[in-house]
């Protein structure tokens, strides 16, 4: 079997409409969640372009009973692999459980730089049935990469992902 997802768009609301399609396409079916979240991330890495890091973060207990979002399946350089609620972007996404979409990652307080090309970020909470399931996670070295066009976007793609981890 052969995936061609190579997307392009000539509007940004196109282009997610696309991407929402594609994705909902390639999870149909499988309920399992690491091979979903793999895809997801190989996905919007191929369509999304001025993007540098794309993955997830998983809400999981640590060995003291604490919940933490630990690294997940992603696509760019190596990351942190624990982060605690309230901490960074991600933490803070988890914590309020509200989309953070960062302009200037360096002007946000306790932004957590995996990568230093990391110039801008959006955060979007994964929830199922009142549960953080985790967090998607999208990088640009660009300031000020997503629109509220991309916000929009990424929250539809937020909850295909929520059905399918
Ligand atoms: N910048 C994130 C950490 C994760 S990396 O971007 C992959 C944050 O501040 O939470």
């Amino acid at each position: 079997m052969t995936y061609d997802f190579k997307i392009q768009a000539a509007d940004t609301p196109t282009l997610y409409r696309d991407l929402s399609s594609a994705l909902e396409g390639l999870v149909a079916g499988e309920s399992d969640a690491v091979a979903n979240m793999a895809n997801a991330a190989a996905l919007i890495w191929e369509s999304l372009p001025d993007i540098n890091w794309v993955g997830f973060y998983r809400n999981i207990a640590n060995e003291n009973g604490e919940r933490e979002l630990v690294l997940g399946p992603f696509q760019g350089r190596p990351a942190c692999i624990r982060i605690k609620f309230g901490d960074g972007v991600c933490g803070v996404a988890a914590d309020t459980r509200k989309v953070q979409r960062v302009e200037d990652v360096n002007a946000f307080p306790g932004h957590i730089a995996c990568d230093s090309a990391s110039a801008s970020e959006i955060v979007v909470p994964l929830i199922r049935d009142g549960e953080l399931l985790g967090v998607l996670d999208i990088d640009s070295p660009r300031t000020g990469r997503f629109t509220e066009e991309d916000e929009a976007g990424c929250v539809r793609l937020g909850e295909i992902l929520s059905k399918a981890i």
